[in-house]
């Protein structure tokens, strides 16, 4: 794709020097055929005016939550309705700290919290800004609310300093949001398949206030959920408990224990095309159900009895109508071998793996894949990208087998 015809682009400009670019990013966005529907902050209204931007796209520009041009008086809502993409450039540092903490007091800060579509956002503010910790911080957490950042470059700053802050140039942001489309149409190639997903850890309580638990954060697997829906999939999870909110447009059926999950999957499975076990399942639960409290009381420590739980990835790839499964393995040792053993003793197709070690709670992963054909390393990166790699693993392996 070299144009953006048909693209339905809302493009939101929070308060900086750099409003003076999005000129220029509006000229260019509308050049390539896209409608922009223009978004202003007070303080954007400040460096640049709504008359220039309303005249460079050709639309209304909007600052108001409470703009009567709308209808029913619903902008925050409608102005993303049939939109495809929200760009915020410039994202200043207030900008980013509101929305990592999802405040609304404005027009522009209540659409990306109501938006039910893409969030790009390109970063504009002094060296010292950025690098500071409460930015930081923020930038984890938008990161990780499925946010995309272009930028944010290095060079000059509009104070006279030097290093990382400027918004990227316009013409590099049109690149990034052509790009940005391309790969979206391009890895649609799971469209028209049915995806479930468990995810994070289980808890098996021993008394009312105690349980047993372990250490999956949940990441890989709503990173995997996400990467599923972008490739085009209907996605269900189902998850343990985590402190993750499910990423946009993937419905997640919330558990606790293994067998909660158990009897949250197995009925449903065989509806589906792929099954994605990333949970970590706890493996045993306490025998007795302690409906009181275990007091301490001066006696001996209470000695613990355990049963084992159902294996709820065995048991879906046993079903008649299995769908494709593919399990994960977090080990601390000898790798391949517990790999390969698993994926065969719980005979599914793939099994993705890796050292529990490296990775826990970790925004990095590094993970093999193990299929019949052998082993693959896929390279390091952040949990998001590998996601994605491994769902195109997956759509190798389903439309042609062991391409990789
Ligand atoms: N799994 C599952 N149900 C269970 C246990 C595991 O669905 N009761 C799934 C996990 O979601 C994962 C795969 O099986 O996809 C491997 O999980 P893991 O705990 O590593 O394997 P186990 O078979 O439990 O082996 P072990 O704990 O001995 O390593």
């Amino acid at each position: 794709m070299t144009n953006l015809t048909g693209k339905r682009i809302v493009l939101g400009l929070s308060g900086g020097v750099a409003c003076y670019k999005s000129a220029e990013l509006v000229r260019g966005l509308v050049g390539l055929g896209a409608r922009v529907n223009v978004v202003m902050t007070e303080s954007a209204t400040r460096f640049i005016t709504p008359v220039t931007l309303q005249a460079l796209s050709g639309h209304p520009v909007y600052t108001d939550m409470w703009d009567a041009r709308v209808d029913n008086n619903m902008a925050h809502i409608d102005l993303t309705r049939d939109a495809d993409l929200i760009i915020v450039a410039p994202a200043s540092a207030n900008f980013m700290a509101r929305l990592a903490h999802g405040l609304a007091d404005d027009l522009l800060s209540t659409l990306c919290l109501a938006r039910n579509i893409p969030l790009l956002i390109a970063p504009a503010m002094n060296r010292e800004m950025w690098e500071a910790h409460a930015t930081q911080r923020n930038i984890q957490l938008i990161e990780s609310d499925g946010v995309t950042l272009l930028g944010p470059d290095s060079g000059e700053q509009a104070c006279g300093e030097v290093g990382l802050g400027r918004m990227r140039e316009p013409q590099a942001l049109l690149t990034d949001i052509i790009q940005y489309f391309e790969k979206r149409s391009t890895h649609k190639r799971l469209l028209g398949k049915r995806v479930l997903i468990t995810a994070g850890p289980t808890y098996e309580p021993i008394d009312p206030v105690r349980g047993i638990t372990n250490r999956s954060s949940g990441k890989t697997g709503y990173a995997i959920a996400r990467a599923a829906f972008e490739a085009g999939a209907t996605v269900q999870m189902v998850s343990g408990p985590t402190n993750l909110v499910s990423p946009i447009g993937v419905s997640c059926i919330n558990v606790t224990t293994a067998q909660e999950m158990y009897d949250a999957v197995v009925p449903i499975a065989s509806q589906y095309d792929i099954f994605i076990a990333v949970a970590a399942v706890a493996d045993w639960r306490v025998a007795k159900n302690f409906n009181e409290k275990i007091k301490k009381n001066k006696g001996q420590p209470p000695t613990l009895t355990f049963v084992a739980n159902p294996d709820i990835l065995a048991t879906v790839a046993a079903l008649p109508q299995a769908p494709w499964c593919v399990g994960f393995a977090a080990e601390t040792h000898l790798l391949s071998q517990h790999a390969n053993q698993k994926r065969q003793s719980k005979n599914i197709p793939l099994l993705v793996a890796n050292l529990a070690q490296d990775v826990m709670h970790s925004d990095h992963t590094q993970v093999t894949l193990f299929d019949e054909a052998g082993e693959y390393a896929l390279p390091a990166g952040l949990k998001s990208d590998v996601a994605n790699q491994i769902i195109q693993a997956i759509a190798d392996r389903m439309i042609q087998p062991h391409s990789n």
